[in-house]
């Protein structure tokens, strides 16, 4: 954080006296103005539900220029990692804050694949679930479980803990979220094969059976890694900071992820690509194209509470970058499965264009957001709808990871504890039963 030579200046128009407040400057982006000594210098709270306003923390990992549409890990616009690197080079990236020469990324992908097995108790543990959970309550579960089994690595305090937490995060998610695809649907688990790549690995656990031999589709595999690369970290989110308050109170890095798993999963964050893609499949089986028209005017309906899914970002006010290479992918896959034709994607590019011209969306800056396309490349990979979310999480843990691990090496982090402002009823006697 650079001091700015500018202060903020607070007064109150009672004539309390008014107080001056550093101002900093980052890297890119707007300033921010230091507040920490507000309370002890006035009394008084600062009021920002849901972080309207409100940087809280410094970060040097990913930087969102919402107005632009650009996306920087640790510098690199995402345009360029998604073209140039794979998932792993983003993973070390993110931890250590630049990619890898090749000796590096040699030495990083073996330590990874090292760790993709998971002791196998966790199948027994697994098997508690009823088969028809949803695969983010399975994994909630199976993330938090991890630090029943690992014990050496579940001290946040000390270093070396967290960094073998780290990689074992990294290399097992994969595996238990196949393993939460198989177990829903009856088939046995599948161990990883660590001579494939982390996607192509992925690939294998999820869609080989014992009874033939499976090879990945390049193709497939590639946008597999490319869904994983832009979902890798998206600086301050809602899970990101679960896992960030959750962390601070001390608490193992496996509950801390759980904890961002459980986040991910709602509607308004990862959940939004389920959402998405249930919306167009609703679309598409009550008229397709036809009744789009219809369904933007629900969506424009405040009564309604019908939202446009995969459209709408808090800080983006301009195209997700993520959603044009998502797109990209798209057609790459489609094209190579044969699926020009796929009538989702038809629906959805049409969706897209009425609303990118619609007053509604123009004025309110709504555009697609990355869940708005990684649901129909899912979809045709074969993934099960109700598994995007878990997937996002698998991808998200890296970025979960190094956040973490740089607010415990923060010599500024304190425990997360917001104020409120209290407007319930004003301090009262408890009467007898009789008299209530
Ligand atoms: N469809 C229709 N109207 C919308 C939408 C949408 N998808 N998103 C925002 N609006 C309207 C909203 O009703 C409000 O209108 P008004 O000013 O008339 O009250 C205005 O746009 C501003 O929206 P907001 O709710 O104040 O914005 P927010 O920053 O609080 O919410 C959001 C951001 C992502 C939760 C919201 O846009 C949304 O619910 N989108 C759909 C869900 C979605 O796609 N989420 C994925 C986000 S990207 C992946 C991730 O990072 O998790």
């Amino acid at each position: 954080m650079t001091p700015s030579d500018v202060k903020a200046t607070l007064s109150f128009s009672d004539g309390s006296p008014g107080i001056d407040m550093p101002l900093y400057k980052g890297t890119h982006g707007p300033d921010v103005i230091d507040i920490r000594k507000l309370y002890a210098q006035t009394g008084k709270f600062t009021y920002d539900p849901g972080f309207l306003s409100t940087a809280s923390c410094q970060s040097t990992i990913t930087y969102i220029d919402g107005d632009k549409g650009e996306l920087l890990y640790r510098g690199y616009p995402i345009e360029q990692l998604a073209e140039k690197c794979d998932f792993l080079d983003t993973c070390y990236l993110l931890l250590k804050g630049d990619l890898p020469n090749g000796q590096q990324q040699k030495d990083f992908h073996k330590l990874v694949t090292n760790h993709t097995m998971v002791n196998e108790q966790m199948q027994f543990f697994l098997r508690g679930f009823r088969r028809d959970a949803h695969p983010m309550a399975v994994l909630t579960g199976l993330v938090g479980a991890l630090s029943a089994f690992y014990h050496d690595s579940t001290d946040i305090n000390n270093p070396q803990h967290r960094e073998v937490a780290a990689i074992r995060l990294i290399a097992k998610m994969p595996t238990l979220v196949a393993m939460a695809y198989k177990y829903g649907v009856g088939q046995p688990f599948i161990y990883p094969q660590n001579d494939l790549s982390y996607a192509g690995n992925f690939m294998r656990m999820m869609f080989a059976t014992p009874c033939e031999p499976y090879k990945p589709n390049d193709v497939l595999v590639r946008a597999m890694d490319r869904i994983f690369i832009l979902h890798a970290d998206h600086e301050q989110n809602a899970s990101t900071s679960t896992v960030r308050l959750c962390g601070s109170s001390g608490t193992n890095p496996f509950a801390a992820i759980a904890a961002g798993v459980a986040c991910l999963w709602g509607p308004a964050h990862g959940g939004a690509n389920e959402a998405a893609l249930n919306m167009l499949e609703d679309i598409q089986r009550n008229g397709g194209v036809e009744k789009i028209g219809e369904f933007i005017k629900q969506v424009k309906d405040k009564n309604s509470n019908v939202k446009l899914m995969g459209f709408g970002h808090r800080v983006y006010k301009n195209y997700d970058p993520r959603a044009k290479l998502m797109r990209e992918t798209c057609h790459e896959v489609l094209g190579e499965l044969g699926l020009h034709d796929d009538p989702m994607f038809k629906l959805a590019m049409t969706l897209e264009k009425i609303a990118l011209e619609d007053d509604y969306f123009v004025s309110r800056k709504l555009y697609p957001n990355v869940d708005f396309y990684s649901g129909i490349v899912q979809r045709a990979i074969g993934i099960p709808v109700p598994l995007f979310t878990a997937i996002f999480a698998l991808a998200r843990t890296v970025g979960w990871i190094a956040q973490l691990n740089e607010m415990i090496g923060d010599p500024e982090y304190k425990i997360g504890r917001p104020r409120q402002l209290y407007t319930g009823a004003a301090r009262r006697d408890v009467k007898s039963v009789d008299q209530r």
